[in-house]
């Protein structure tokens, strides 16, 4: 579709940037981006007319989606604004612009673009190699300011070594290591967003092994020490799910991941910068206080773990489970996935009913039964009036 919209208008129109290299290393990627030279964003107006679908301008920054009438989104970018008074020798003004815009971005890997237009159709703009990057799987900045532009950038490369199972070259690695410091100027929500990306990303244990190595950690205060047992807890935690398939779901919370150095550190304190939702927040403080818990290691029945972590989340406990790789791990889920629909055979007023004194002893009767219940030994309303009595 986009290659006759462009062959219709005119106009040269390049596939660039992430969808490239995932086409070349054959991964899905529904991020689709087009750069188009001469007439910029009008073209997703053009594709909305040759194909429908619906068009969004995004004004300030030059840019449009095009959501294709399947739900595809393709993002389409002009080519910059300062280029288009220039006189007319196209073919250079075009080659020149689309070279600006690769030299922009962070990796030789990610700074190949593909012509769409017929005529040309598959043409390669490959300026800095990344074609000979890919075939050896390595990372590669364009330049040597490159992190210093956008430390996040050094994060991106840890995402796509552990994602492609590639390496930094040696020059990389070593800006890398050098522009660390940096990441301490960064927003704590630009941080975050990186985070989310890395840790929904395949391999945690060995993300935060390479975090370490490159220093990463260590600008927030965690010390080299703490690698190793870091690296088994994240192992652990991605165990544990996979394993025991609790409620909670099919793997660790990013957030999870992010925590761990922190808290093999005991410096859960200068995490707190970096917790931005509701969500994560009562997991720090879950983790704080599940820390001060002594004795579950002993506990054999489902229903015993309810009166130590009753008010605890799911997450939590699986975190503090899977640090220790205890035994009675089964046991735990088992209660995690009672409590979730467990029935309520008995309310307060019930006992107010069965002519007992309102008090605060009722807490502690309703609690018992709720043992008793994700123990399984009382499965109706009948058999707790039967208990009560
Ligand atoms: N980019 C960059 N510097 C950044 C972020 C992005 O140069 N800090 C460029 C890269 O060339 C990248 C493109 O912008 O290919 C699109 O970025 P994004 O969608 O974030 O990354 P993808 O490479 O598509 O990765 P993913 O598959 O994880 O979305």
């Amino acid at each position: 579709d986009i290659s006759r919209t462009a062959e219709r208008t005119g106009s040269r129109v390049y596939l660039i940037g992430g969808i490239v290299r995932d086409l070349f290393l054959e991964r899905p990627n529904d991020d689709i981006d087009i750069v188009v030279e001469g007439q910029g964003i009008d073209f997703a107006g053009h594709l909305q007319a040759d194909y429908g679908g619906t068009v969004k301008m995004h004004e300030t920054f030059g840019t449009a989606t095009w959501i294709h009438p399947s739900g595809l989104y393709i993002d389409v970018t002009s080519a910059r604004l300062e280029y288009y008074d220039r006189p007319a020798s196209l073919p250079d003004v075009e080659l020149s612009t689309l070279s600006e815009d690769l030299y922009r971005r962070d990796f030789t890997i990610n700074s190949m673009a593909l012509c769409l237009n017929p005529e040309v159709f598959g043409d390669l703009v490959d300026p800095f190699n990344g074609q000979a990057d890919l075939r050896s799987k390595t990372i590669k900045v364009l330049h040597n300011l490159s992190f210093i532009d956008d430390p996040t950038r050094i994060l991106r490369a840890v995402r796509f070594e552990t994602r492609f199972d590639f390496l930094m070259d040696k020059q990389t690695e070593s800006l890398a290591l050098n522009s660390m410091a940096r990441m301490k100027d960064l927003s704590a929500h630009r941080i975050v967003e990186e985070m989310k990306r890395l840790f929904k990303d395949e391999n945690p244990p060995g993300t935060i092994k390479r975090l370490f190595k490159l220093r990463f950690w260590q600008q927030f205060g965690v010390d080299d020490g703490n690698a190793e047992q870091s690296y088994i807890h994240a192992g652990q935690l991605k165990t544990f799910y996979e394993i025991h398939k609790p409620p909670a779901g099919r793997k660790a919370r990013w957030f999870n991941y992010f925590a761990i150095p922190f808290f093999t550190s005991r410096k859960m304190h200068l995490m707190h910068q970096f917790s931005l939702t509701k969500r994560n927040h009562k997991f720090l403080q879950d983790l704080r206080s599940l820390s001060d818990i002594q004795g579950v290691e002993q506990v054999r029945q489902p229903g015993a773990f309810h009166r130590f972590l009753k008010h605890y989340d799911d997450e939590a406990i699986i975190f503090m489970i899977a640090k220790e790789n205890m035994e009675n791990e089964d046991v735990i889920t088992t209660y995690l996935k009672r409590r979730v629909d467990m029935p309520v055979f008995l309310t307060g007023e019930d006992l107010i009913q069965e002519g007992m004194k309102p008090g605060p002893h009722f807490r502690g009767i309703l609690l018992d039964l709720e043992v008793s219940v994700l123990n399984g030994e009382i499965n109706s309303t009948d058999e707790a009036l039967d208990w009560l009595h």
